[in-house]
């Protein structure tokens, strides 16, 4: 059943949909291998090739993300097997994962330093992060402005506390679309409701200077190894680097 469902959505695809996925899949091949997590798979989990082993992360298990993606009624989504926080992966002990896989989810991170800090953490020396994020140039975040080297720093130093309200705010009238009137209490709902929004948006090089800043300034153990733009995302995979301790900054863990 699930099978024919996901046949049928792969029918679905438009030429340039699939194009995406192909490039997706064949960065997979390049760099995945053992076990790791994928988190946000959702309703479009990265295929793999045979030599990975994938465990599924997510906020909430399946109930409360169809609840969340009304949406996404019609479609097979993944089983979750562990509910914790992508930003923090307090569940998983450190150096315990070959890869992460992290899809359009670092957009949603309120803190994506810390956020990239945690993914460190957790993987083995050698370990990969695979990122795909989404070009805000040709996504529904067009019209906001490329979140700024200082507002990520900004928002690592609180987690995003002081930028929440402002988020939500921008996502009601850029994304939503809604007069100034009626934005306010529309970013009051989303955030009441702990919606997940796009809080930060990028291009390719605004991202690698984040990135940049993390290994310098931060001490995050990162080394990029491939940036390939794909359409409306770009991927990033990157390596924790070998010889050096995760990072700096991440955040609390529980190793037992
Ligand atoms: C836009 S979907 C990504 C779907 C898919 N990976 C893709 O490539 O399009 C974002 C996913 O991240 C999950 N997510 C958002 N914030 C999260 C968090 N803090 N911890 C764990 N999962 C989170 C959402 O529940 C959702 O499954």
């Amino acid at each position: 059943m699930l099978t024919a469902k996901l046949e049928a959505f792969a029918r679905s695809l438009t030429p340039s949909a699939r194009r995406q996925r192909a490039v997706r899949r064949r960065i997979a091949r390049e760099h995945l291998r053992g076990d790791g997590i994928e988190i946000g798979a959702l309703h479009l989990p990265l295929r793999t090739p045979r030599r990975a082993r994938v465990r599924y992360v997510d906020r909430m298990g399946v109930d409360g993300l169809r609840e969340h993606y009304p949406e996404l009624a019609d479609e097979p989504l993944v089983e979750v097997d562990v509910i914790d926080d992508g930003e923090r992966l307090d569940s998983l002990a450190s150096a315990s994962q070959d890869f992460v896989i992290a899809n359009h989810f670092i957009e949603h991170c309120e803190d994506p330093l810390g956020t990239i800090g945690s993914h460190l953490r957790v993987l083995r020396p050698g370990g990969v992060l695979y990122l795909a994020v989404p070009d805000r140039r040709h996504t529904f975040d067009r019209d906001r402005p490329v979140t700024t080297l200082e507002h990520v720093v900004r928002d690592h130093r609180d987690g995003g506390a002081a930028s929440r309200a402002g988020h939500y705010l921008e996502w009601a009238r850029a994304v939503e679309r809604l007069p100034d009137d009626l934005a306010p209490a529309a970013a009051q709902r989303l955030d009441e409701s702990d919606y997940s929004i796009h809080f930060h948006v990028w291009e390719p090089d605004p991202f690698l200077e984040m990135l940049g800043y993390g290994r310098s300034e931060l001490g995050l153990a990162l080394e990029v190894q491939a940036l390939q733009r794909n359409g409306h995302e770009f991927i990033v995979v990157l390596r924790r680097a070998p010889d050096e301790p995760p990072t700096g900054i991440g955040h609390r863990q529980r190793d037992g």
